[in-house]
């Protein structure tokens, strides 16, 4: 699903962010007697990112939104498959380039208690950074961006908080600091994992719309990424979706497109379970009526469409053949059906 222009022997990519059959297989052990299985978490992930694009990456507990994230990061090595960074194998990059790369992609951790040292205060949190990669001059402009970054994510005024340690802070507080970080190396790229689901529902909205909109005001390219649909509609609301099911991205394509007509069997059922205002809309997205409710375990490869043991409407292809994300309108979407 890609584009390529070669100019003088290198590929530009339109893509900012992009995974080619991109695959990550972890070892496990399983049962009583510790036996080694093998799991892929990410299958042959085919996919590209804009440059300030915002995406949400939505999809049950488990199907590998965290290790898709992880591997565009450059922060775990795939087992096959390229991450392109700007048409760019970030594997094949000088350590230089490399290091340039990792300071351009940053996350944005679920739990913000884990992402600061406790016996350091926000100062030391923000500044030493923003001296390594010589974002700022000396010391007193890195202290003033610092500043600038905390009012930036609303904690204010920012005097009260730089020499504050983080135990002094709600969790809500952290989060805003672990973003101020994220962004105090101006990079163009950054995950969010999951980064507003340990907070309550009127933070959670505050946090999006922060992060929403630092992504239009600095141009960064944002991949959010939750299990909940609610939430990627809300932050991705001019962007896009892409949806993952088991390893594979089934349906990608532009947010009110996906959310008002939903194409893969498995976006309907997950849309299903989000409350509309709309009876009518509601009555028909309720009527799909998923095989089994359970996710299935990656312990026993599923051939064909991963969605087959589920989904209401499989044929017999299904079972057999994996279907590919193909276009359709405006929009990729992996079923044979559509
Ligand atoms: N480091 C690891 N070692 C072994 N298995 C892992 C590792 N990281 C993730 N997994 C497994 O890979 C699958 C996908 O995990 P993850 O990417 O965390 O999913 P998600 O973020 O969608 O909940 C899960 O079955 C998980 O147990
Ligand atoms: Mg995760």
């Amino acid at each position: 699903m890609w584009k390529d222009r070669v100019i003088g022997g290198e590929i530009i990519s339109e893509y900012l962010m992009e995974a080619r059959k991109l695959t990550k297989e972890f070892e496990v052990s399983v049962g009583m007697f510790k036996s080694r299985a093998k799991i892929r978490a990410v299958d042959e992930v085919s996919f590209g990112i804009k440059e300030g694009e915002q995406i949400a990456l939505v999809g049950e507990s488990g199907c590998g939104k965290s290790t898709l994230g992880r591997l565009l990061l450059g922060l775990i090595k795939p087992s096959s498959g390229q991450i392109l960074y700007k048409g760019r194998n970030i594997w094949r990059l000088s350590r230089k380039e490399f290091e340039e790369f990792r300071r351009n992609a940053q996350i944005i951790p679920q739990n913000p208690y884990d992402a600061l040292n406790p016996t350091k205060k926000l100062s030391a949190a923000l500044i030493p950074q923003i001296l390594r990669h010589k974002i700022a001059k000396g010391r007193s402009e890195a202290r003033k961006m610092a500043l600038d970054l905390l009012e930036m994510v609303g904690l204010s005024p920012p005097e009260d908080f730089i020499d504050r340690y983080p135990s002094r802070l709600s969790g809500g507080q952290m989060q805003r600091v672990v973003i101020a970080r994220a962004i105090s190396v101006k990079p163009q790229f950054i995950v969010a994992d999951e980064a507003v689901s340990m907070l309550d529902a009127s933070l959670r909205v505050e946090i999006l719309d922060m992060m929403h909109k630092i992504g239009e005001e600095l141009k960064t390219t944002f991949l959010l990424i939750t299990h909940d649909l609610g939430v990627a509609r809300y932050f991705a609301k001019n962007g896009k979706i892409a949806i993952m099911y088991l390893g594979d991205i089934v349906e990608i394509g532009e947010t009110e497109e996906i959310i008002r007509n939903p194409l893969h069997p498995y976006t309907k059922a997950l849309l299903a379970a989000i409350p509309v205002p709309d009876p009518k809309i509601a009555r028909e997205r309720k009527s799909i009526p998923l095989k089994s409710i359970d996710v299935p375990s990656l312990l026993k490869p599923i051939s064909g469409c991963k969605f087959h043991t589920r989904c209401p409407y499989a044929i017999e292809d299904c079972e057999k053949i994996k279907p590919e994300l193909r276009l359709v309108g405006n929009r990729w979407v992996a079923c044979h059906l559509t």
